[in-house]
């Protein structure tokens, strides 16, 4: 599957507007959620921020959630949206997904963590093995947790210590992939050579020796790289379809290539399917692109709104783990409760008439969104796959972190997700981000959302 070229419109955007709108819109928000401001007040005395992750952190402050069933949740103020953030991208399954929560609370009441293995890990690496086609699987408690030990494989499997990573690309946030995730535009180098990024305080500068970015959806440039470290690099970590600076799939032929140019150079392929995994495809990015890497990591929507994380792995791999070699640890990893909401999730609840239907409302969407589009000429383009999709704040298509960084019109899209929230939707804060739906979601949560676009297009078109 490639990418096709979107078209978009061409109304001119007067920016005195889009700043009266974004002070209009912001204002009402502040009046809308009072009492999550209250929450943050007395937040900020306890936790960093007020939040328990900084993730949480949005402008004007965060909304406090009390309650989530199906497509709906409901803030301490008592607004009630249709939820297209659904949990950066976890619950999949629907706020309270009634197989989910009769699965967790019978296993909650036989016992909730023994650190010995239980008959639900087994069936859950076996649906995992039959979905991604990998033959082993280990289970940890994050996304973070899942890359962290991809890496360490590739490194134990190479006797090699440097990764590759893709520019503006985030893993999670260990250390050696917390390079090259957001940096600026003048800091990134040659494209075919690109400079490494550490990203924040905290992580030692020496990381950049240790991981090196390349660009998404150019293996040209990868293979240029790989011929200069030859023999140096023990893996490439990567989102198939990279899924937090918007939406970018891969280019027709790009995933094949890789994969060649890895195996060339006994480098371990990684595909990070945290986001694209049990919500693009049954098998994820994998499935739906059909290239196999060595290893596959997943979290979010495979554990069905529980703290769990994956990484399936070829059988060469999986011997440096059950030989001890390599040492995969972990107190709560395979936690029954956390098995019994994967089990029910992927058993009963994400079956492929969820599949059909996720697809099938996503496709709505985004042609609604495109009908919008057009008809009010908006300089903008819906992607999506799945239970994934966005509209993109660019003219132009993106197909890389320079792209996105260089194209995409920070000021409308933060626009749009004021409008979001000030009608009853629920979005993803920040500029990089896109929906994920339920198999709740309902044709009237899209006539919702696409209300809310349309009062945002109108207005910033002036019709
Ligand atoms: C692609 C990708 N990998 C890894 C992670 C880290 O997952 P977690 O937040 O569960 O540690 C994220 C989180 O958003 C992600 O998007």
């Amino acid at each position: 599957m490639g990418v096709e070229t979107p078209t978009t419109g061409t109304a001119a955007i007067d920016r005195d507007r889009i700043a009266e709108l974004t002070r209009v819109e912001m204002d009402k928000l502040k009046q809308r959620i009072p009492g999550s401001r209250e929450r943050w007040e007395r937040g900020k005395k306890v936790m960093p921020g007020g939040v328990p992750s900084s993730f949480q952190t949005i402008d004007p402050w965060p909304v406090f959630i009390e309650r989530g069933e199906g497509a709906r949740v409901w803030d301490v103020d008592g607004n009630e949206y249709s939820d297209f953030h659904n949990g950066f991208g976890v619950v999949v399954v629907g706020h309270a997904n009634p197989h989910v929560t009769a699965a967790v609370q019978a296993q909650a009441a036989r016992g909730t963590h023994f650190a010995a293995p239980t008959q639900g890990s087994i069936t859950v690496a076996e649906e995992l093995q039959r979905r991604f086609k990998l033959p082993q699987w280990r289970f940890t408690n994050s996304g973070t947790e899942s890359t962290m030990d991809a890496v360490h494989l590739a490194r134990a499997a190479t006797g090699r210590d440097m990764i590759l990573k893709i520019e503006g690309s985030y893993h999670g946030h260990h250390d050696a992939v917390m390079v090259s995730v957001y940096p600026e535009l003048e800091e990134l180098g040659d494209r075919d050579d690109p400079r490494s990024v550490v990203y924040g305080a905290g992580y030692p500068r020496a990381l950049t020796e240790l991981t090196r970015a390349v660009p998404f959806n150019d293996a040209d440039a990868l293979e240029s790289v790989l011929n200069k470290l030859d023999g140096q690099v023990a893996g490439l970590i990567m989102e198939p379809a990279m899924m937090n600076i918007n939406i970018i799939p891969p280019v027709d032929g790009y995933l094949d290539r890789v994969r060649e140019l890895c195996s060339a150079h006994g480098v371990k392929l990684i595909f990070d399917e945290v986001k694209t995994g049990c919500t693009i495809a049954p098998g994820g990015a994998t499935e739906r692109f059909g290239v196999d890497a060595d290893m596959v990591t997943l979290a979010k929507a495979t554990f069905g709104g529980y703290p769990g994380g994956a990484i399936g792995m070829t059988d060469e791999l999986a011997e440096l783990v059950s030989s001890g070699e390599y040492h995969q640890y972990g107190t709560f990893n395979g936690n029954p409760l956390v098995m019994a909401a994967s089990e029910a999730t992927l058993l009963e609840a994400l079956t492929p008439e969820a599949y059909a239907k996720l697809e099938a409302t996503n496709e709505k969407l985004l042609s609604g969104s495109r009908e919008l589009i057009d008809r009010y000429g908006l300089p903008c383009y819906p992607e999506g796959m799945g239970a994934k999709g966005c509209v993109i704040f660019s003219s132009e298509p993106l197909r890389e972190y320079r792209d996105y960084l260089s194209k995409v019109d920070g000021e409308l899209a933060s626009l749009a997700w004021l409008y979001h929230m000030n009608h009853g939707i629920f979005m993803t804060p920040g500029v990089e981000e896109e929906w994920t739906l339920s198999v709740a979601h309902s044709d009237d949560d899209v006539q919702r959302y696409l209300d809310a676009f349309e009062a945002f297009a109108r207005d910033v078109t002036g019709s």
